[in-house]
């Protein structure tokens, strides 16, 4: 039998296997398959302050509409139902997901503000979550703003939310920072106990016809994963205490594995659940616990972090060095 147990965010996973954010996790019939088909944790959907403020637009709408005919008419707050949107559909969810699953659920929050941003952590923190993840999503798009004011500025919302929230603190970075390695460092240093690396951002696409701006989703390709597999392996060296997630990209049990030799203590999906259905990460398992014993590893502790930059036999593979040989390596055509 191979362990493969794992510590996360302080918490002892039964594999390394998560269920990311994604619509599946959004649902109680999906995130009990997903538990049942073996994912140790859950992320469920971003708590989005924007959803927050539709929210409250709605009630200040519906309490505008009756106060003429009501003289009490925030007496009707406690009765309205706001269904599964902003805090409440989250604080429900939250709620239904502790109740019917045994593994940790990890909430999440992308806010706008740093009151927001510490509000709804706190509020979901409360509620009982077992982590909350920062998921650090914003387009950097003011030409007056430096690289170093927005990250100053996430550096300031991890430390808001470590100062209000006992629970073990995730943040979910973009690809896009000029120094991945130092933002990962300092964030840590503000409070974060784990990095998950990458989120996906998604390009907005137009509209020949129409001439409009699309949003546009598309599931990620198990190519994908190379570019968190570099920083998995540069940082994890560097950041020896800190948690590190893999997401993006994976799509096999063998994906999590080259995830794990590269220093990840977790992987996360939700492409490859999303097109084969949340049982296909028994599959994933199966999968990676084959490769294990394969290659005799005991537990998934003896493979993480094998392949990192100092673990591997060339650590220049993951930096500079390589740029020559590995655009050297694509085969010369023939003609
Ligand atoms: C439809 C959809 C919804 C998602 N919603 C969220 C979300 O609410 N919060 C979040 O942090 N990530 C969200 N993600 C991103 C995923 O959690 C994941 O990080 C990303 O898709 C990369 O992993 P993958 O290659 O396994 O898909 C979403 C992804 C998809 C496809």
């Amino acid at each position: 039998m191979t362990d493969l147990t794992t510590m996360y965010l302080g918490l002892r996973l039964r594999t390394p296997l998560i269920a990311s954010a994604s619509p599946l996790t959004g649902r109680i019939d999906t995130l009990i398959e997903l538990v049942e088909a073996g994912a140790s944790a859950v992320v469920l959907p971003s708590l989005f302050e924007e959803e927050v403020e539709a929210e409250a637009w709605r009630l200040h709408h519906l309490l505008d509409t009756h106060t003429d005919s009501f003289a009490e008419a925030s007496g009707f707050f406690p009765d309205f139902d706001f269904g599964d949107s902003g805090v409440h559909g989250h604080v429900k969810l939250l709620g239904a997901a502790k109740d019917a699953v045994h593994v940790p659920v990890i909430a999440s929050v992308n806010g706008v503000t740093p009151g927001g941003w510490t509000r709804y952590a706190e509020t979901l923190a409360d509620a009982g979550a077992d982590a909350i993840e920062l998921n650090l999503y914003a387009v950097a798009a003011d030409a007056h703003r430096s690289g170093v004011q927005v990250e100053e500025d996430y550096l300031k919302v991890i430390e808001l939310v470590r100062s209000r929230v006992d629970v073990p603190l995730a943040v979910k970075l973009s690809p896009f920072f000029s120094a991945t390695a130092h933002f990962a460092r300092r964030a840590a240093t503000a409070g974060a106990d784990a990095v998950v690396l990458f989120n996906r951002f998604y390009q907005p696409d137009i509209d020949l016809s129409t001439r409009e701006v699309r949003p546009k989703i598309e599931l990620s390709q198990p190519a994908e994963l190379r570019l968190p597999l570099r920083w998995l392996a540069i940082i994890r060296a560097q950041l020896p205490g800190v948690g590190l997630a893999a997401t993006t990209g994976v799509h096999s049990g063998f994906d999590a594995a080259k995830a794990i030799l590269a220093g990840a203590d977790a992987v996360m999906m939700a492409s490859v659940l999303l097109r084969h259905g949340p049982r296909y990460l028994a599959r994933i398992e199966s999968e990676l616990e084959a490769w294990l014993i394969q290659q005799d590893f005991q537990t998934v502790g003896q493979a993480r972090g094998s392949v990192s930059r100092p673990g591997t036999a060339d650590p220049t593979a993951y930096e500079r060095a390589n740029y020559l040989r590995t655009l050297a390596s694509y085969p010369r055509p023939t003609r």
